[in-house]
């Protein structure tokens, strides 16, 4: 696949630098994960500020120049360390902000103590994705003092929350991200034990469904019958959404080429904790489905609660829906149709509006170059078997931008987590084993990089 430029004793010789350095990136791991840097607006920014000041830390420790820059979001590092003369550059990323924790209580262990059990770290944010930063400082400690490419880091703060400034950031400090390579350690691998690069992302959307159908609510004798209540036009509009089948019953979205793993339904249910008796929804492969096919969850509803509810017709109901799309889908022409969709449903005559709260693009890489192989190679180095390629159902939408605004660069996507990561979950845990063997490959990576063109 690569013409090899790394003899088994170079490689052999940065596994071992990188076994040896473990411990140490653990607890910089740990007291990472201890930080609750939760993007979301509603927690304290000052522990993102904070996060990013101990990224930045770590990074200043390994010799680079940073600055942590905020641009009307929240605040990102952006690192730099130059590389022998005239050898090529790999700009590094990760992101240091978190999802919100939910309910402390669907915890084992607190959400920001992190905590081992079973060779698993447990923690908001111990894989998704501050083992990501700690990939990238693995790789800079591997190769401290002999660096054999150029390397900037670049670690966001709000890659949870969509990555609002993300393009201001670009426009002002774009220059200094530019690569021959850029890693985005923010996805994962196809099992423990088999490593992947991950090759298209999904896109997504929100959106926020008002329904109207009364001046104000009304009592449900009275007028019951022969007024129709909000909420129910709510949820038959919703039920609108999908088929008989459960594909999503929006017309004109796109459906992109079905990825072609081994997936069967077991595995499938055993890793989504789908309920015996629960049905698959949908149609086509479980893979094409999950990572080429458009999505719509219900996430979220303003309604009367259960223990607040009277005999009363509801003037006015609401739900936040999620969309994720094929990833060569653009976002904006996905949200006309959903919204047409939802207008023409309307039922009853219900007073609908639709609002587009985020949109984000997904991804289908051009994995075919030297790089890429360069990385496979380097995944095979570590883990000691074939890599594949696969898709996720997941987003990282800025890649697109990445994409646009560096399009000679190869965007190699990998990551930590595994199917069991839980990221975003209650009990998100990162596999210890599996990310050391991140850590190596990313070390071997940027050797390889370096040698390629030495
Ligand atoms: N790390 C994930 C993306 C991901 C998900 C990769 C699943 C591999 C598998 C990333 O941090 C994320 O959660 N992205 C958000 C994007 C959104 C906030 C715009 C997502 O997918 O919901
Ligand atoms: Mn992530």
């Amino acid at each position: 696949m690569t013409d090899d430029v790394l003899t088994a004793d170079q490689i052999q010789a940065v596994r071992d630098r990188v076994a040896t350095l473990m411990p140490q990136l653990r607890a910089d791991l740990e007291a990472l994960v201890r930080i609750p840097s939760v993007s979301a607006a509603s927690f304290d920014q000052a522990e993102v500020a904070r996060s990013a000041e101990a990224v930045a830390e770590l990074l200043r420790a390994e010799g680079l120049e940073v600055e942590v820059v905020t641009e009307g979001g929240r605040p990102a590092v952006i690192g730099h360390i130059d590389g022998p003369e005239g050898a090529p550059t790999v700009t590094l990323y990760a992101h240091h902000d978190v999802q919100p924790p939910g309910d402390d209580a669907d915890w084992d262990s607190a959400p920001f103590e992190p905590t081992e059990r079973d060779g698993r770290l447990y923690g908001r944010g111990a894989a998704d994705d501050k083992a990501g930063v700690l990939a990238h400082i693995a790789a800079l400690r591997a190769h401290r003092g002999n660096l054999p490419v150029g390397v900037t880091v670049f670690v966001e703060g709000e890659e949870e929350s969509g990555s609002p400034s993300l393009r201001t950031i670009l426009e002002r400090h774009g220059d200094r991200l530019a690569a021959d390579a850029i890693v985005i350690a923010d996805s994962g691998n196809w099992a423990v034990g088999t490593p992947a690069l991950t090759t298209t992302l999904r896109g997504g959307i929100r959106v926020v469904v008002r329904v109207e159908t009364l001046d104000h609510s009304v009592h449900s004798g009275m007028f019951g019958g022969a007024a129709p209540d909000a909420l129910t036009a709510l949820i038959k509009l919703l039920a609108t959404l999908h088929d008989d089948e459960g594909d999503v019953a929006v017309q004109g979205l796109e459906v992109g080429e079905a990825a072609d793993l081994d997936y069967d339904e077991a595995r499938f249910r055993a890793e989504s904790g789908l309920l015996d008796g629960v049905e698959l929804i949908g149609t086509g492969s479980i893979l094409s489905r999950l990572w080429n096919k458009p999505s719509i969850t219900t996430i979220g509803m303003d309604v009367t609660s259960v223990a607040k509810a009277s005999n009363t017709l509801a003037a006015r109901a609401a739900a936040k829906v999620s969309m994720r799309l094929a990833p060569t889908q653009d976002p904006l022409a996905a949200f006309e149709l959903l919204e047409q969709h939802l207008l023409d449903q309307a039922p009853w005559g219900a007073k609908v509006t639709v609002e587009l709260e985020e949109h984000g693009s997904g991804f289908a890489a051009d994995a075919n170059g030297l790089l890429h192989d360069q990385a496979r190679a380097s995944f095979r180095d570590a883990w000691g078997v074939e890599p594949v390629d696969m898709g996720v159902g997941g987003s990282i939408p800025f890649i697109s931008d990445f994409a646009a605004r560096f399009p000679e660069a190869a965007i190699i996507v990998t990551g930590v987590e595994d199917p069991d990561t839980r990221a975003h979950g209650a009990n998100e845990s990162l596999h210890l084993e599996e990310f050391a063997r991140v850590c190596e490959a990313e070390a071997i990576f940027l050797a390889r990089v370096g040698a390629a063109r030495a």
